[in-house]
């Protein structure tokens, strides 16, 4: 059998681990300045999105491939990679439908009080059905603006129009062809944050989206209005979503992702009870984990070989 090649890898589950088969070396993870790990691997392959810069790559000589298990590459420095002549590659596509899912289900639980509803359905608190009790908003026929209508956004947009949403996006630019297959109107960002019930974040996380929602955008939204996040924890001020909340400036949000992420057991937003928070569980059902997990073989496997990557950022 030929010598496994060494990959480092930020804890690979046992699934992942026989996918990569015995002809992979599996390092752990180790970043460190010297580290043997980094001296020896061919790939690298961020599972838990482990940062990977330029002076890492320096320190791993033999390098041939990064390959990241998932879509946002934010911790990835690509151009870096790219100026060392590294591939980098991860998987688009296989998680629209569990992404988009998940951004319903945080849009239904902020909406419809679904988490306390469900403590107060525990407490011994609960004596009797009150019709005046726990009223929410109402998710059928609101409006929902979708920033960022790429593929998980489009997925959004498909799941609200079952619901009998108005769907309005944002990107940086129209997309005509979207708006004639999902009937989604384009507006402009301040216009869809005036109009939207629900705003929704599905955007990559650069340089552009960083803080992009902060007092001025929260203060345009409407009192009513539900800010759900299943982008990334940067794309919104922390600090501000807390003024707003705390001060019902709005009226909740859902947030799958943190800045920082987890957020510190102190944070003040733990102790709100209109955000809903999930533990970055946008992508994370059985089926979309075991594609995720092929497709970077498949990825990592093309790169180790000298390959063209089948999914190359
Ligand atoms: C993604 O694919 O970007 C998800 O956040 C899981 O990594």
């Amino acid at each position: 059998m030929p010598t496994p090649i060494p990959v480092m890898c930020d804890g690979p589950p046992p699934a992942l681990r026989d996918l990569l088969g015995p002809e992979i070396e599996i390092l752990e993870w180790d970043d460190s300045p010297d580290s043997p790990a980094l001296a020896r691997a061919v790939g690298i392959l961020a599972y838990g999105h482990p940062r990977v810069d330029g002076p890492m790559m320096d320190r791993a000589p033999n390098l041939k491939v990064v390959i990241n298990h998932g879509v946002g590459v934010d911790h990835i420095d690509v151009s870096a990679a790219h100026e060392r002549k590294i591939p980098v590659g991860n998987t688009p596509g296989c998680l629209d439908a569990s992404t988009a899912d998940m951004t319903m289900a945080l849009m239904l639980a902020v909406a419809r009080n679904v988490v306390t509803g469900d403590h107060v359905a525990r407490s011994p608190g609960f004596t009797h059905y009150d019709p005046s009790d726990m009223i929410g908003y109402e998710v059928s026929g609101s409006t929902l603006g979708i920033i960022g209508l790429g593929r998980i956004g489009r997925q959004v947009a498909k799941r609200a129009n079952a619901f009998e949403m108005k769907v309005l996006y944002h990107n940086r630019r129209r997309d005509e062809a979207a708006e004639r297959e999902l009937g989604v109107i384009y507006a402009e960002f301040d216009d869809l944050l005036k109009q939207a019930d629900f705003v929704s974040l599905n955007c990559p996380l650069t340089p552009e989206t960083t803080n992009l929602i902060g007092t001025r955008e929260l203060g345009l939204m409407k009192p009513t209005g539900i800010l759900l996040n299943l982008a990334r924890g940067p794309v919104v001020d922390h600090d501000a979503l807390y003024a707003a909340l705390h001060s019902r400036r709005i009226a909740g949000a859902g947030l799958d992702v943190t800045a920082p992420e987890p957020l510190p057991r102190n944070h003040p937003l733990l102790r709100l009870s209109n955000v809903v928070i999930t533990p970055h569980l946008g992508s994370a059902t059985d089926r979309t984990r075991q594609k995720m997990a092929e497709m970077s073989v498949v990825n990592l496997r093309a790169g180790l070989r000298g390959d063209p990557l089948p999914w190359p950022v």
